[in-house]
């Protein structure tokens, strides 16, 4: 029997526990300062209309019609599609992989903040916590003093995922949500009534129409929406999938990105806020130290929470506080993308699914706590957003809409629905979402191939960028051709035990 939410607030909060992630606090702010800070919003928000919303319709229909993980629901549309529903559960994996990583870090930093102890030069301080080498293919043994912090999170994790759906993800994202809520709420006070606030949010806020010409403002728009709403890997597929046939998807989908990209904005204008007056504090512009990428959470805001008049403990607390709470309740949710993609083809029950699945994470996870680990995640955090989600993605609409029948999905979301559907969510998926999409994959795996990554010697980018790639894609093969249980592409007889 397989697990269901207990409830629709239930799921909601466990939708919302997974879009609110890492990608919220850590990926936004740096996203949008490296793309013309208020010029962003414009794509961003064009981005979460014409591809967020109408695939998140798409992928909570999908789910609770079809009742599986992603290679299980591909599976029962059409046994042609389940490698897609692999390929989208190995990019969960290995984002999970990595995603665990940064979750370690911020536990560090919880500690850290107390007594900042990253001192007058966080950069330094951060590089030397990590030991990292010069490069991704230069491993420099296990760092001792990231165990302890690697263990523990590994034994919540491990802990809320043998608990199940309902009795762990569930009860998870009800305790940490409102701590999430609270924490960041504190750390906006600080940040607007700060002197300098206002020329964070300036940057952030004000639109510069000429980088709407940029098409890589477009691409990274679309790109923060799927990390951000956890579309495109697998994760809602798996979630709606615990849901009762009857719910409302419609309104689910619109409460979901409300909430997410309400906290991205929110969150948001603390960050912009603290780093205005750090900035004002420097003599220096805000957009120099707003671009900073992926050290941001860890080298920039370090220094910003040190800058300010008092409580800075508190503040840093909560800071990296949020980042802990955030990245649990989306990393269990990563996690059971690929566990429900085990447990509802082969006969595994959920523990043991559980396992399978947390053993080769922990296995790899290891690689992250290296000198190298900062690196290769830069490395395969690229390759696999800009190139697997958007495959995952692109490849996900064309099948819908180009080879199965949109239109009967549009009729299965507005059966239970309050507000229906119109055809524009057809039209945004197989016109807007195909074209953007699928641009953004060419001139991503464009840019990869002339170009390399970043500072990266071609041996780091070959073994973890384009390897990330074709291990995902080699081992989507290989499952999909493994034997499953008996009928379970069949949805009549999966749905006459499941569903009741
Ligand atoms: N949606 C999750 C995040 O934003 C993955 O971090």
């Amino acid at each position: 029997m397989r697990d269901q939410w207990t409830s629709k607030i239930g799921f909601l909060l466990a939708a919302i526990g997974s879009a609110v992630g890492l990608g919220n606090i850590w990926r936004f702010p740096y996203v949008a300062a490296s793309n013309g800070g208020g010029a962003f919003l414009l794509p961003y928000f064009f981005a979460i209309i014409t591809a967020g919303i109408p695939i998140l319709i798409l992928e909570y229909t999908m789910g609770k019609t079809y009742r599986g993980g992603a290679p299980v629901t591909w599976a029962r549309i059409n046994k042609k599609f389940e490698w897609l529903g692999w390929f989208q559960v190995m990019v969960a994996f290995v984002i999970g992989i990595y995603y665990f990583a940064i979750i370690v870090w911020v536990l560090s930093y919880v500690g850290f903040a107390f007594t900042q102890a990253w001192g007058d030069d966080p950069t330094t301080f951060f590089l030397e916590y990590l030991g990292v080498t010069d490069s991704a293919l230069n491993l420099g043994g296990i760092r001792t003093n990231l165990i302890l912090p690697f263990l523990i999170i590994w034994a919540v994790i491990a802990f809320i995922m043998y608990k199940g759906v309902s009795k762990g993800i569930e009860r998870a994202c009800k305790i940490c949500l409102p701590i999430l809520f609270v924490l960041i709420l504190v750390l906006v006070i600080r940040g607007i009534t700060l002197p300098g606030a206002v020329d964070g949010l300036d940057y952030m806020f004000r639109p510069d129409w000429s980088a709407l010409k940029d098409p890589g403002v477009w691409v990274a728009a679309y790109g923060q929406i799927f990390y951000s709403l956890s579309i495109g890997f697998a994760i809602m597929l798996a979630y709606s999938s615990y849901l009762p046939k009857e719910t409302d998807v419609v309104n689910s989908a619109f409460i979901t990105a409300t909430a997410n990209h309400g906290f991205e904005i929110f969150a948001g204008i603390g960050v912009f806020s603290i780093m205005g007056f750090m900035a004002m504090q420097q003599g220096v512009e805000v957009a120099d130290i707003a671009g900073s990428g992926i050290g941001l959470a860890f080298m920039t805001f370090p220094t910003a929470i040190s800058t300010l008049p008092a409580l800075n403990a508190l503040f840093g607390i909560c800071f990296f506080g949020a980042l802990l709470t955030a990245g649990i309740t989306s990393m269990v949710s990563i996690l059971q993308a690929v566990v429900s993609g085990f447990h509802d083809k082969f006969d595994v029950e959920h523990k043991k699914a559980v396992t399978i699945v947390l053993v080769p994470t922990f296995v790899l996870s290891i690689l992250f706590i290296t000198g190298a680990g900062l690196n290769i995640l830069d490395i395969v955090d690229a390759f696999i957003n800009n190139i697997g989600v958007a495959a995952g993605g692109v490849i996900e609409v064309i099948l819908i809409t180009r080879f199965f029948n949109p239109e009967k999905l549009r009729k299965e979301a507005n059966e239970f629905s309050n507000f229906s559907i119109g055809k524009w969510w057809t039209y945004s998926l197989r016109i807007v979402t195909t074209v953007v999409l699928g641009v953004m994959l060419f001139l991503n795996t464009k840019d990869f191939i002339y170009n390399g990554y970043g500072e990266y010697a071609a041996a780091d980018v070959n073994v973890f960028g384009w390897g990330a790639i074709l291990f995902v894609v080699i081992f989507a093969d290989f499952i999909t051709t493994l034997q499953g249980k008996e009928g379970y592409a069949d949805l009549d007889k999966i749905s006459q035990k499941e569903v009741a």
